[in-house]
Order: C-alpha cells, then structure tokens, then sequence
C-alpha cells in the first residue's frame, strides 16, 4: 500500500483517480477547495473511511504552516500527484487579453504545484521509493503547438514542464515527471473528449504505479510515451 497525495480530488480527473487508486488498495491523502458539500467525495469517504483522508487545500493560496501540520499526521508520503489545475480564458484571442490575468493560471498551474512539492519534500524524503507526477497537458508542449491560442494554459502548463526538467535533475533520488491525460470527458475537457475520466484513472494509476520503467523529467501521455517538448 502507497500513500499517495493528490490535490483537486474533489471532480474530474482527480476524483476519478482517487476512486481508482482507493479500489487498488492505497491510501490517499486527498485535497479540495471548498468546504465540501460534494455527496460523490463523501460518498467515497464512507466506503473508505479508513484510507481515504482528506483535506481543504487552495493551491493559490496555501497556508503552509497548517498543510505541514497535517502532513505531520502522516510518516511518509510515497507518491505526489499535482492533479489540480485550470483552464483560464479560453481560447480568447490575443488582442482582448488581459495579459495581466495569465498571472492566475502561473498560480494556479505553476506555482501551487511548485509550493506543494517544496512542503512534501520532507515526507517524500521519508519514502523508500517516492516519485512526483504532475498533470500537465499536450497543450503545454511548444514543439506540438500548431494551433496556437490558449495562451495562459499553454505558457502555464510549458512553465511546470520545465520546473519538473529542473527538479528531476537536483533530486535524481525523487523521480518526477509530467503526464498529458489524454483529452479527458471533465468540466475542463467538455462533453466530446474522446475518453472517460474512469478510463483515465485507469490508464493514469496504471501508468503511475509501473513508473520505475519511466526517467524522471520526461514528459508522458498516458499511454507512457514520451511527447516532444
Ligand atoms: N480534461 C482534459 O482533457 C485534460 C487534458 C490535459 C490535461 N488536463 C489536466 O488534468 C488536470 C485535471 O483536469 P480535469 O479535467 O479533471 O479538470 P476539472 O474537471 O476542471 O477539475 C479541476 C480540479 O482542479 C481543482 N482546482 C482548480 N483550481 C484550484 C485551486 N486554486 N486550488 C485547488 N484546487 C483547484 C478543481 O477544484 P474546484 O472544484 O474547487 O474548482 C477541480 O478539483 C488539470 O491539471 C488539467 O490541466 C486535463
């Protein structure tokens, strides 16, 4: 059994994840934003009272030393998994951007994943084999962009791929690496994304716990192919 941390568990991606990693007998240290009225996450709770724990994180607005209290609780952490993230403005074009608003998607898709991995590093020191993984996109790759748009998610998504290339190189005892999902049926995918977040969760923790095949700092879809940065 892992412990294994996941942030943005309380829909999409990262509920269904959850749910599949629990089914496979691990323990997940779990997080949401709002205080939940969510009847799916506590659902999930009451059938695994036990290795399901959760706990309300804003990765823009992280209160650290309250995140490392109830990090405390724990003795280790095996594997990180950065899931939360967002998908800001659209496909709006470049003349009516507020490029001043790109600041919220850095935040969120950069920098929280960043601040989540510093404050873990000491649990994930404690493990005898840790690895980060973080949901990044195929939308984040510079050599694949061939429809441009998008600007804030692409330029915060290719922001994490290259902290993920640093981290890998200064901590070559915590693998970590940066996984596209594939184009997934969430709020954030929309109605004709071609596969399921069930199937996505399968593919993902499939993925995630045969990792020692995968080197640390590459980029991944879901199928363990390394994509073009
Ligand atoms: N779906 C796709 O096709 C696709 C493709 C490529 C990559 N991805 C990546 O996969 C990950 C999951 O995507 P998804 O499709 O599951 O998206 P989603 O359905 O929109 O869910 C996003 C999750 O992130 C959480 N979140 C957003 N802002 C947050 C914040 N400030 N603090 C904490 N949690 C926050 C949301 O919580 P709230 O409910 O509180 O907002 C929610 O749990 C993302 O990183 C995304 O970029 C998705």
């Amino acid at each position: 059994m892992k412990y294994i941390f996941i942030t943005g568990v309380n829909r999409g991606i990262g509920f269904f994840l959850t749910k599949e990693l629990l089914k496979r007998g691990h323990s997940i240290i779990g997080t949401y934003r709002k205080a939940s009225d969510n009847n799916y996450l506590q659902k999930l709770k009451s059938t695994f009272p036990k290795t399901l724990n959760l706990t309300c994180l804003d990765v823009k607005a992280i209160e650290e030393d309250e995140l490392t209290r109830y990090l405390n609780s724990f003795k280790a952490v095996d594997i990180l998994i950065n899931n939360a993230g967002i998908l800001d403005c659209g496909n709006v074009p470049f003349e009516k951007l507020q490029i001043d608003d790109l600041l919220h998607s850095i935040e969120v898709n950069t920098l929280g994943p960043m601040k989540i991995t510093q404050l873990l590093l000491p649990k994930l020191s404690e493990s005898a084999n840790p690895r980060v993984f973080h949901m990044t996109s195929q939308m984040g790759s510079i050599a694949d962009n061939q429809s441009g748009g998008y600007y804030f998610y692409r330029i915060s998504k290719a922001s994490l791929n290259m902290f993920n290339k640093s981290f890998s190189q200064d901590y070559p005892n915590i693998p970590s690496i940066v996984i596209h999902p594939g184009w997934v049926r969430t709020d954030m995918g929309g109605n004709h994304a071609p596969i399921s977040p069930e199937i996505a969760a399968i593919n993902i923790s499939d993925l995630i716990l045969t990792a020692d095949n995968l080197s640390s700092g590459n980029f991944y879809n879901y199928k363990g192919e390394i994509l073009p940065w």
